[in-house]
């Protein structure tokens, strides 16, 4: 039995790492990057709680309930604390950065704060906090790309991944805690980014998304030439025909024709464009700051079919946003019904602190309102995304490969270039073959087809 005196204890503590990730694929990637770090550090990583020493939440601010559930989840693991006081638990990523020490007086759950530019700095943090001091780091940085760091990957398949290629926004949508948690925007050095994906090719991987919070920016600059995101994007693909090349998130107001003809010269960067249009009304985008019009919006996706028939489009769509009218909403319906998504993630507006929406517009739309008119979306959305897999019946798409299907070892599954899930009898084939899949049916969200 370990035996405690104080609150130093003579035996060390187990140098295992919980890592809990929540938000999106730029946390995930994060994650990665501080796995990396403490292995550096002597830290072995476990997916099973019970055996950590270390326990880190990497949490996501976007929106009110993405942090009232990471609260429910501190306060569930708080029991492990007491338990064996030894265990560290620490806050991470963009809760972290927005609440900075108030997290650390919230009724004493975890023992350091360390904010998305600050992961270097862990190492030392835990020192701090393993020695019963007060660990905080939440210094924002302009240039901290991790550029240098190999990400430890926890993905579960092997087969497809992710690789951050900048990092920050200096978008400022009036909605958005995102430039205040995770900073001024910076890109990531192309070589960086080419060998990280040269050595996922080699560790048998066959897909890789490139994430930035707004990729068409990126941007990398010497002193006699500069790196744009088509450039980077050309790079990339042409490592291999075989491996696949994804990215997101595309800004409408920067996605550039030049940017749509290099994915239609390279048939290994994916069929898919997440083009966020967030409100389909001219008024409601202005308040959010968007930059674009409906007009526009619209242009890019009418120019996205003419150069690539057959890409599938997806968006993200608020609803409720500050004094958005019936009116409104039926236009960001039409648009909806227009672009005819394959694909659509659908949120309430959900006040920041801090954010010019909060400082400057009342969040008037009442609760109510809110719900039925994301229930309103979200039926017609699924009537899109059904529509869309019934126009694939009997088409012929190629599938990567990417595990067993939920259901049974017999089938296995994978995705079009177009991001759709494919199940289909596939003895004899492994994960990250690629095959000619006939689609047969569709669920409401899968396709079925067979091998041809
Ligand atoms: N409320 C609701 N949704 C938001 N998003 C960003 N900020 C908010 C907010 N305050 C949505 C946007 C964005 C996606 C990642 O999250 O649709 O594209
Ligand atoms: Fe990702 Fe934004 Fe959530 Fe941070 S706040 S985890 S950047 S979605």
């Amino acid at each position: 039995m370990p035996v405690a005196c104080g609150h130093f204890n003579i035996f060390a503590m187990s140098k295992k790492v919980y890592i809990e990730t929540y938000g999106c694929q730029m946390n995930v990637a994060d994650s990665e990057v501080v796995v990396s770090i403490l292995s550096e550090n002597g830290y072995e990583h476990t997916n099973d709680i019970k055996e950590a020493g270390l326990i880190l939440i990497n949490t996501c601010s976007i929106r009110e309930n993405a942090e009232q559930r990471i609260w429910g989840r501190l306060k569930a693991i708080g029991h492990l604390k007491k338990k064996d006081k030894r265990i560290l638990i620490g806050l991470i990523g963009c809760m972290a950065e927005r609440l900075k020490a108030k997290v650390l007086d919230a009724e004493h759950l975890v023992d350091m704060v360390v904010g998305p530019d600050a992961y270097r700095d862990l190492p030392s943090l835990i020192g701090e906090a393993g020695s019963g001091h007060r660990a905080i780091n939440v210094l924002l940085s302009r240039e901290e790309t991790y550029a240098d760091i190999s990400p430890v990957r926890m993905d579960k398949n092997g087969i497809t991944s992710f690789v951050s290629i900048m990092r920050g926004c200096n978008n400022m949508c009036s909605y958005c805690v995102v430039p205040y948690v995770r900073g001024a925007e910076r890109s990531r050095d192309p070589e960086s980014i080419r060998s990280e994906v040269e050595d996922l090719r080699a560790k048998g991987y066959r897909e890789v998304t490139l994430l930035g919070q707004n990729v068409d920016s990126y941007r990398w600059k010497t002193d006699d030439h500069i790196t744009t995101f088509p450039d980077l994007l050309e790079r990339v693909a042409l490592i291999d025909p075989l491996l696949r090349i994804r990215f997101s998130t595309s800004h409408p107001k920067d996605l550039s024709d030049e940017l749509l003809r290099k994915m239609s010269e390279h048939p290994n960067i994916c069929r898919h464009i997440h083009l966020p249009a967030q409100s389909g009304s001219n008024r409601i985008l202005k308040l959010m700051n968007r930059d674009y019009t409906r007009e526009w919006y619209m242009d890019r996706i009418s120019t996205i079919k003419v150069i690539m028939p057959g890409c599938a489009i997806s968006t993200d769509i608020i609803t409720g946003f500050c004094t958005e009218t019936e009116d409104d909403h039926k236009e960001t319906l039409s648009l909806m019904e227009w672009a005819g998504y394959d694909f659509a993630y659908m949120f309430k507006y959900s006040e920041r602190p801090g954010t010019r929406a909060a400082k400057k517009y009342s969040d008037d739309v009442p609760e109510e309102t809110k719900t039925k008119r994301l229930n309103e979306i979200i039926s017609l959305q699924n009537k899109l995304s059904a529509r869309s897999k019934k126009q694939d019946v009997g088409r012929v798409f190629e599938v990567l490969i990417e595990d067993f299907s939920k259901r049974s070892h017999d089938h296995l599954s994978g995705r079009t270039s177009q991001n759709k899930v494919v199940v289909f009898p596939g003895k004899g084939r492994r994960k990250g073959e690629y095959v000619n899949v006939k689609i047969e049916n569709s669920t409401s969200a899968t396709l079925l087809g067979n091998i041809i």
